[in-house]
């Protein structure tokens, strides 16, 4: 009999794993919790909050549900997969113990430290006194990073020792995060492009996706504050397949090893921020989840059954699964609210979609969006994810900005320069992550 999937969440990367695993032969019966106006095209939309535990598994349960996917970070770090799999549910995630990898900076950083892992130099602090005391004898430029899930908000790029103050004050004397800000990480700049791993993991065995790349501040040539992602490409055209084997030797077994050494076996979907330096390879940042908007060109990307692949890391057979993957690329362009990442407008009115998708290899991803009155309109600073397939990444752009100017929303705006970068090339010499240094 063919199986009811919920997809938990409510944004393009949701979407994107919607709409592809309705394409799975196996799958007869699609729930996404609490999903937008685009997934209710695709899917069934259940009106329960990610963070709604009991309502989940009360809904699980009832419409019998054979394999959850847990979208966003919060549910995964407050423990969704344990509660699920204590009730005997199947569900694709890490449980809280592993996902801590991506909610608390600092239990990662003494990770990677643990198991000789190459990333930033850094100091952790309980204290707003002792971060203070740190910021004497360091280096600038230097990073000060709230531990905790902030949004993607909580690291500032401090160029001298009063920036280095004004966010100690702001992380933990104001604590505009939260108990994110209890604890800080303090670490060393790294140069470098930076690249999004995705590796597929049932705790043993591993699976790489082709490497992408985000584009995370809001202006063209990487200028103004970071966003959630503005958008992605992938393969990221520069990154070997020798660079690939040698981030999996020297990052991805050794920190799948070591959670399965301390108990923290990860199941589910890691993916390592990097920042290629002139050192080679190192770790910005581990996510215990998959990226948005990463996901919305991977889907794209993508020619196997989701579902299976899916299924064969939640039952540990990895090893006996081969993912295949279209030729040419895949990207996402996103466009954004007035005012993103900042404050911005709700229920503005989107048209031209249609118009978009009518361009052949075109997928519109809705992120933030809802149905009001019959009229879609915005309701979220990242409207929607439009993605491309192309022959070369450059075909596959052209065609998702022709279609990102088909659609309408007031406000509306986008980076023109996504995967500029990466058709320019690295910026790193070509050897320079080929042997660990
Ligand atoms: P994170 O959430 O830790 O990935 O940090 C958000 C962004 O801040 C990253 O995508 C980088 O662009 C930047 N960043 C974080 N840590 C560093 C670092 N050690 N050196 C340079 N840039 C960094
Ligand atoms: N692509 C950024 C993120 O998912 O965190």
């Amino acid at each position: 009999m063919g199986k009811h999937l919920l997809v938990i969440g409510s944004g393009g990367r949701e979407h994107a794993l919607a709409w592809k695993l309705a394409q799975s032969p196996m799958v007869s019966r699609l729930s996404v919790a609490p999903g937008n106006a685009g997934t209710a095209e695709i899917a069934e939309n259940v009106d329960i909050k990610a963070m709604d535990f009991a309502g989940l598994v009360a809904y699980a349960k009832a419409e019998h549900v054979d394999l959850t996917v847990v979208g966003p970070d919060d549910p995964l770090a407050a423990g969704i997969v344990d509660l699920f799999q204590a009730e005997g549910l199947v569900v694709f995630g890490p449980t809280a113990a592993a996902a801590r990898i991506e909610a608390s900076k600092a239990f990662a950083k003494q990770l990677m430290a643990e198991g000789g892992l190459p990333t930033a130099g850094f100091t952790i602090h309980d204290s707003h006194q002792s971060a203070l005391a740190a910021l004497a004898d360091r280096p600038f430029p230097l990073v000060v990073k709230a531990s905790g899930l902030a949004l993607g908000k909580g690291v500032y790029i401090c160029h001298n020792r009063e920036e280095g103050e004004r966010a100690l004050k702001e992380i933990m004397l104001d604590q505009v995060f939260g108990q994110a800000g209890q604890q800080v990480v303090i670490e060393e700049f790294l140069t470098g492009q930076e690249i999004s791993i995705h590796v597929l993991s049932d705790g043993k065995n591993v699976l790489l996706f082709p490497p992408a790349q985000d584009h995370k501040p809001v202006g063209d040539g990487d200028t103004g504050p970071n966003t959630g992602g503005m958008g992605t490409i992938a393969p990221l055209p520069w990154v070997t397949p020798e660079m690939m084997a040698d981030i999996e030797r020297r990052i991805v077994r050794p920190v799948i090893n070591r959670l399965d050494e301390t108990g923290r076996r990860f199941t589910g979907l890691l993916y390592p921020g990097l920042k290629m330096t002139p050192d080679g390879p190192k770790i910005l940042e581990f996510n215990a989840r998959f990226g948005d908007p990463e996901t919305e060109s991977y889907m794209r990307l993508l020619k196997s059954d989701l579902y299976e692949l899916l299924m064969a890391a939640v039952e540990g057979r990895l090893d006996q699964v081969k993912p295949e993957w279209r030729d040419g690329a895949a990207v996402c362009i996103m466009l954004a609210s007035k005012g993103y990442p900042g404050a911005y407008p709700k229920g503005l009115p989107i048209t031209g979609i249609e118009e978009a998708q009518r361009i052949p290899e075109v997928v519109v991803f809705h992120a933030g969006t809802a149905r009001k009155d019959g009229q879609l309109v915005t309701n979220g600073g990242r409207v929607l994810g439009v993605t491309a397939w192309g022959e070369s990444l450059e075909a596959a752009l052209k065609t998702a900005y022709q279609a990102a100017e088909c659609i309408r929303f007031e406000g509306k705006h986008y980076r023109a320069d996504i995967g500029s970068k990466a058709i320019n090339g690295s910026g790193i010499k070509s050897d320079s992550s080929a042997e660990g240094k």
